[in-house]
């Protein structure tokens, strides 16, 4: 049986590609579902990728997984820095959680040092560019045995 993994992507993630490039690189969020798409396919992992610029939605999708996925792969972006409410929804979640960063956030301003997911991710990437989503992917696979 196919095992469905969430990789949620958080505000202006849907501007990936065209946004500061010099920061996060030339490819989209398409290329990313590509990508994770493809590696899923190799190890029986349904890849289920989804952006939102809102919080209640990516809440309300990480309720969802707690009964359609077995593990998360999450780039809140910046509610990383200031949501509770996301935390507070993965500490519901039972399976493996990987936070993921494309740019090396512990390089950058200050505020982008604190992370409320890193609480409860089971690992972190940062500062891999897209390449981030294809190591989690090929660590959750790892973690889901
Ligand atoms: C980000 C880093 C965050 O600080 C920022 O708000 C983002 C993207 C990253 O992938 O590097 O939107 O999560």
């Amino acid at each position: 049986m196919t095992r469905t993994i969430y990789i949620l992507n958080g505000p202006n993630l849907n501007l990936l590609g065209k946004r500061e490039p010099d920061i996060y690189g030339h490819e989209t969020l398409d290329d990313v579902a590509t990508a994770c798409k493809a590696l899923g396919a190799e190890c029986g992992l349904h890849v289920d990728l989804r952006q939102s610029n809102w919080e209640g939605q990516i809440v309300d999708w990480i309720h969802e997984a707690r009964e359609n996925a077995v593990g998360i792969i999450i780039n809140p972006a910046a509610l990383t820095h200031t949501s509770v409410a996301v935390l507070d929804a993965l500490q519901a979640f039972n399976g493996p959680v990987i936070e993921v960063h494309i740019s090396q956030v512990h390089k950058r301003e200050h505020f982008r040092h604190q992370s409320y997911v890193s609480n409860r991710a089971d690992a972190v990437m940062a500062g891999f560019g897209v390449h981030g989503y294809a190591l989690a992917m090929q660590h959750m696979a790892k973690l889901l045995g």
